[in-house]
């Protein structure tokens, strides 16, 4: 049959597909993220290639009734354990069967890791396209994990995949393909890592999971940046969609969902990477507070992750600018909010900072994605400007409205508690200006 080559343009920000090229994607606002992509084949009589393979044109369909429909995906025979339980609790209750996982994270923070652990505990297939059964067989001894729980396929090729999970009919619970950057399809275009060869593996992937009741954890790299055909592309794809994250400088690894068609978003799991590999962490262990004495520039905070209190240090360093443009340099804090931060201590605290560089980090690697830090944020600026240091015991809970006003947060019994359990007390301030005196 021939086939006629389509061209189209895909947004690898957001996945939408557009019929030209244009600078900025008219769906998510992203500029330069469109790509020319070579993907959709079109048959001799002009159809497109429809994706699903049972899904032919003009077949005569029936309606399914929900009532008599058996399968029930949320349904707890369908949820086995990872038996890891900080895994169980982020996806919500288990593994839900024939389920589609998109596992991301940036390339290093230990996603094989915590698979292999996953598999080692489970039993499961191994998708190996980065790394030889050698490889991988080095990192179960080095992981103690049981090395009959492996069956490693080593390949590169989603046709392989689908070929050997046809054979190997239902012998499978859970199959990891790591990583969808490596993984290509025979029939599209492009290399492996592409936005066409990472879609369309994806989908494929996503069929097969549904089509062998196996639940598919795929790994996806992405950069800090936000990668070009990255996973972003994918999630709308997923069931699910988990964010290994961490400082790989540190030792402490969050698992976070973005995205659960069977549960709850608001759940993290909290790792520490170790010799002997990933320890799940119990909620006494999380405080990442080490040090007691008061430094310049450092403020406590307590974010929630989940429904569990998590006391931070936020370090900040204000100092006078050099450069045209004073640079804004934060990690583990929103870009924007930080801008507006810095906005709101111009105003509200008088600080001079349109010729000083702000630096802002948060220790522990660790990305808060709340506005209750704000009030540790300014506060931290505070004192390194004043190159003083704030009161060793207190920390700093609350949102801040552009007027300067702190804004009580939600949880805010809970932080305290978490606070003095830890010999701390939480300050009360109605005003940002109540710093200055
Ligand atoms: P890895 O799981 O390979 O990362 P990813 O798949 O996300 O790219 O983890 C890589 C890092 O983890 C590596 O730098 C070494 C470290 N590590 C440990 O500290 N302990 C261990 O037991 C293992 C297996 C890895
Ligand atoms: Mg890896």
């Amino acid at each position: 049959m021939k086939k006629i080559k389509e061209v189209s343009f895909v947004c690898s920000n957001c996945g939408n597909e557009f019929g030209r090229w244009q600078g900025q994607c008219p769906a998510c606002g992203e500029w330069n993220t469109i790509k020319e992509v070579a993907a959709r084949f079109t048959n001799n009589n002009g159809s497109s290639r429809v994706a699903a393979p049972s899904r032919g044109l003009g077949q005569k369909l029936e309606a399914v009734n929900l009532g008599k429909l058996e399968v029930n995906l949320t349904d707890n025979k369908n949820i086995f354990s990872s038996t890891i339980s900080e895994f169980d609790r982020v996806l919500g209750k288990g593994i839900v069967q024939g389920s589609a996982v998109l596992f991301s994270g940036e390339p290093g923070i230990g996603k094989s890791t915590l698979l292999t652990q996953l598999v080692g505990k489970i039993g499961g297939l191994y998708v190996a396209g980065e790394e030889s059964a050698e490889q991988i067989q080095i990192r179960v001894r080095r992981l103690k994990l049981n090395e009959k729980n492996f069956d490693i396929l080593g390949t590169n090729s989603i046709d392989d995949i689908e070929e050997f999970l046809d054979r190997t009919n239902n012998l499978y619970k859970i199959a990891i393909v790591d990583s969808i950057q490596v993984m290509s399809c025979a029939n599209v275009t492009g290399v492996a890592g592409s936005v066409s060869q990472i879609r369309e593996s994806t989908f494929r992937l996503i069929q097969l999971a549904k089509k062998k009741r196996i639940a598919i954890f795929v790994v996806g790299h992405v950069t800090k940046e936000g990668d070009i055909a990255g996973p972003k592309l994918l999630e709308h794809m997923v069931d699910t969609v988990l964010y290994f994250e961490g400082d790989k400088s540190g030792d402490l690894r969050i698992l976070r969902t973005t995205k659960n068609r069977f549960g709850p978003t608001d759940e993290v799991g909290v790792f520490k990477m170790e010799e002997g590999g990933l320890r799940e962490i119990k909620s006494e262990e999380i405080n990442l507070v080490d040090s007691e004495s008061a430094k310049v520039g450092s403020a406590v905070t307590v974010v929630m992750e989940g429904t569990r209190p998590m006391l931070l240090e936020i370090q900040a360093l204000v100092v006078e600018s050099f450069a045209p443009m004073p640079k804004r340099i934060f990690s583990g804090v929103d870009y924007n909010r930080g801008q507006l931060l810095v906005a709101i201590a111009q105003k509200s605290l008088g600080m001079p900072l349109y010729k000083y560089d702000v630096y802002i980090s948060v220790t522990g690697g660790i990305r808060i994605d709340e506005t209750a830090a704000d009030l540790a944020i300014l506060s931290a600026m505070w004192s390194s400007y004043k190159e003083k240091p704030l009161p060793g015991k207190n920390v700093y809970v609350g949102e801040v409205s552009l007027l300067g006003e702190v804004k009580k947060v939600k949880q805010l019994d809970k932080r305290k508690k978490e606070a003095e359990s830890l010999g701390r007390r939480v300050v009360e301030m109605k005003n940002v200006r109540e710093m200055k005196s």
